[in-house]
């Protein structure tokens, strides 16, 4: 063979490794790119802060499309689900608790986001003097009206004539921006309740969003003043106990228990103050859209689903994105909301036996009032931790080492305050009240 034969195959040689190595590198590239969402123009332009989804649809098929299906789940889990069961009727021990307030007459299970604006129209808690406060969380009509009245005003509304403005239930700009797609606090009351923390919610990360826009709504609140202003009670902090001692420097009550008089509060859903009270995940870098709203894909696209629901109901990806297992942390999660239930009945009925205790210590004439005063606050202190648990909505599962503490602190102060009473009266008879087991007696309640 030639020298020149020789180089010119050595060449060859050398171009073929070449093209190889571009061709491997080209395809471990193309391999590792993460798929592109379906490409697409903008087809219409979008106004700001648009009530109707169906138009943001138009550009954004995917995630309206799954978005709508939050209007027609209907299947339940053991706890939870998309129908809206009645939890009084499941647990009459609650019409005891809420004696006197609007939620021992109507209290069903949450649903969908489709279904908000036709269930606070629909519930018996509506009467005239609602005010139009109870659209904040309902409507994507909202964060235009907000814009353009102010929150003082659209709060003092009353509930009737502010819904002749309102059409449409939660939609997409109750949590993007739609210039440009990002997520937002589109509610005034939190980024209030955050300003007063010296928060600025511009300023946190994209993960963060993934959990703070639920926190437009899935949080505790209550209306100050006579204007009813919408207000999150988080200036001590985001935990029960903070919130309570808010609540207590406020001087607050939702509603005066029937015969006692005791100054209630109503807990309403504590879901981000819950989650982000030290829970395993959030102290993890998890967020609320990681296990309610998975990436699915259509073809080539990748998109956030947005038919919010039940992780249940599809843990492959709700919890297999993270966990390998997810027969086994399913099976967890029943572990786990099983004791908290049951734990949770047990606190109820040390209130239900406190409530009936104080009832018989106020009858009589010869209570010691201070005493009494003393039994009233620890009935009101030990409901609200109950509450705090039983409103939210996972059933322990955001935070179970968290829900069993306040449980136990619920109990133990409805059982002080049941001995308080007993003291009050002087009679030791109110100690061995037993409680009210509807289910067993089948007794008709009140
Ligand atoms: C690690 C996964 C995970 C994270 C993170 C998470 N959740 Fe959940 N969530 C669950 C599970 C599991 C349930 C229980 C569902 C059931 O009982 O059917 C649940 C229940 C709920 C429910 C009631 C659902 C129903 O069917 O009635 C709501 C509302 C909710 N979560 C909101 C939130 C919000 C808001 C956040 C963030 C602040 C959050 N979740 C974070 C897993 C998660
Ligand atoms: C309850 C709040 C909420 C509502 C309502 C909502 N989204 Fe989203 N959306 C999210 C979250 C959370 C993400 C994830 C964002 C991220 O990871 O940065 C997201 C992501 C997106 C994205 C980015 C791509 C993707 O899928 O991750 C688009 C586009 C989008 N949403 C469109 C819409 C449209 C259209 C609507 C109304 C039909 C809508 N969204 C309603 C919370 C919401
Ligand atoms: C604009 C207010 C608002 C925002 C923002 C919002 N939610 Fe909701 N959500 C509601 C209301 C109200 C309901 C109950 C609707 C009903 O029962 O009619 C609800 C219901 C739910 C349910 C129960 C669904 C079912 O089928 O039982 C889940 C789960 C949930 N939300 C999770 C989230 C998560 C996660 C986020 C953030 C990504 C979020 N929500 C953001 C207001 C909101
Ligand atoms: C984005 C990732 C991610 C997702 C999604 C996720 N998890 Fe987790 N999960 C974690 C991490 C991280 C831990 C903590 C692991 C550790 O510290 O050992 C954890 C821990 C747990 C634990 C043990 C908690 C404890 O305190 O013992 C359970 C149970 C669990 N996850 C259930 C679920 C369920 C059910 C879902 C779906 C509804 C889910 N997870 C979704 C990341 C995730």
């Amino acid at each position: 063979m030639s020298l020149i034969n020789k180089y010119s195959t050595l060449i060859l040689v050398g171009i073929i490794i070449v093209l190889a190595a571009v061709l491997a590198g080209t395809l471990i590239f193309m391999y590792n790119q993460p798929p592109q969402p379906r490409a697409f123009e903008p087809l219409v332009e979008i106004a700001a802060q648009e009530p109707d989804s169906s138009k943001w649809g138009l550009n954004f098929p995917n995630q309206y499309t799954s978005f709508l299906k939050t209007g027609q789940n209907t299947i339940d889990t053991t706890y939870g689900g998309s129908s809206a069961f009645s939890h009084l009727e499941n647990d009459p021990r609650q019409v005891i608790l809420f004696a006197g307030y609007g939620f021992s007459k109507d209290y069903n299970d949450d649903r969908g986001h489709e279904w908000a604006l036709t269930d606070v129209r629909e519930t018996k808690r509506v009467n005239e003097t609602t005010p139009g406060t109870c659209y904040s969380c309902k409507s994507a009509n909202n964060p235009r009206l907000w814009s353009e009245m102010g929150m003082a005003a659209y709060d003092a509304t009353p509930f009737a004539e502010l819904g002749l403005q309102i059409d449409q239930s939660i939609g997409c700009a109750n949590c993007h921006e739609a210039e440009t797609m990002r997520l937002i606090v589109t509610n005034p009351a939190l980024e209030e309740a955050l300003e007063r923390q010296g928060k600025d919610w511009t300023q946190f990360t994209r993960q963060e969003m993934r959990t703070v826009v639920c926190a437009n709504c899935h949080v505790e609140y209550y209306f100050a003043g006579e204007g009813k202003y919408l207000t999150f009670p988080w200036d001590n902090g985001t935990r029960a106990e903070e919130i309570y001692e808010y609540y207590e420097d406020i001087g607050f009550k939702d509603w005066a228990y029937p015969e006692t008089d005791a100054p209630m509060l109503k807990a309403q859903h504590p879901e981000f103050e819950m989650f982000t009270a030290d829970s395993t995940h959030y102290n993890a870098g998890v967020s609320c859209a990681d296990c309610h709203m998975p990436y699915v894909r259509d073809g080539a696209a990748k998109y956030s689903m947005h038919d919010i629901h039940s992780p249940l109901l599809n843990p492959e990806i709700s919890c297999g994105q993270c966990h390998t297992n997810t027969e086994d942390v399913v099976r967890r999660v029943n572990t786990i909301q099983d004791q908290v239930y049951n734990t949770k009945l047990a606190t109820e009925d040390a209130i239900v036996d406190a409530i009936t205790a104080i009832k018989l210590a106020k009858a009589n004439p010869n209570s010691d009032a201070a005493l009494l005063e003393e039994a009233l606050q620890l009935h009101r202190q030990a409901q609200f931790y109950w509450d705090y648990v039983s409103a939210e909505n996972s059933m322990g599962f955001h935070n179970p080492e968290y829900v069993l503490k306040l449980l136990a602190e619920s109990t133990n102060l409805a059982r002080q305050a049941q001995m308080k009473a007993a003291q009050a009266a002087n009679d030791p008879g109110l100690l061995e009240i037993d409680t009210y087991y509807p289910e067993e007696t089948g007794a008709v309640l009140p």
